[in-house]
């Protein structure tokens, strides 16, 4: 009784400990997430001008505009990324795989060019909606769009795309 006791309260510290540090880890890897993001593209308009990362300890990204996080207890954890309009120029931001749990892109009526990146689609896992129509893409449409399970909207009209989309799986 008192070793299943034991064992009880092991086991509940291992995953207590887990869950801490997996997600102190999210929250890290989506400030590298915004500072790549905004690294990556260029903002004429001064539309990220309050995303600052200088003292990495008062970080708060649910304050950047355009950023939303899951709660607002979960401080850096970012659930949506809405930067439409915002005259952003560039290619498509290739560190947005590092917000995993990331579920809405929206890229709509920029000024980006370039193709999109394949791996971009693998990393990003719990994506349920992704707008990047009224840009500038070109290239084929990468076939592992497939690869998001929860994907129900995809945008992309009024682009430069070549080819067809590869069909859902
Ligand atoms: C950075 O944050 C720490 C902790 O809140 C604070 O003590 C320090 O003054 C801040 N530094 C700057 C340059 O804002
Ligand atoms: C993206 O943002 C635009 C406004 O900037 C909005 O009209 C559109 O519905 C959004 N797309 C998605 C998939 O939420
Ligand atoms: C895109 O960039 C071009 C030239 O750099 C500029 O003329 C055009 O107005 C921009 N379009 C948007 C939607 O910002
Ligand atoms: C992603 O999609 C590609 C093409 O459909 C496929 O070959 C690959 O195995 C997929 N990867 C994962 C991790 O599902």
């Amino acid at each position: 009784m008192v070793a299943k006791v034991v064992c009880a309260i092991l086991i509940w510290t291992c995953l207590w400990v887990l869950l801490v540090s997996s997600l102190t880890c999210a929250f890290e890897s989506d400030i590298d997430c915004l500072r790549t993001l905004k690294s990556q593209l260029k903002d004429p308009n001064g539309h990220l001008s309050n995303w600052v990362f200088e003292n990495h300890t008062e970080v708060y990204l649910c304050k950047f505009s355009g950023v939303v996080c899951w709660h607002d207890d979960s401080k850096n954890l970012v659930l949506n990324i809405d930067l439409g309009g915002f005259g952003l120029e560039g290619e498509f931001p290739s560190g947005i795989k590092e917000c995993s749990y990331l579920v809405v892109l929206n890229l709509t009526g920029n000024n980006l060019s370039g193709t999109l990146p394949s791996d971009v689609f693998s990393a990003l896992r719990y994506l349920s909606a992704m707008d990047l129509s009224y840009n500038s893409f070109s290239g084929e449409i990468p076939d592992t769009w497939t690869n998001i399970t929860y994907l129900d909207t995809l945008l992309l009209d009024h682009n430069r795309f070549t080819g067809h989309i590869p069909p859902a799986r």
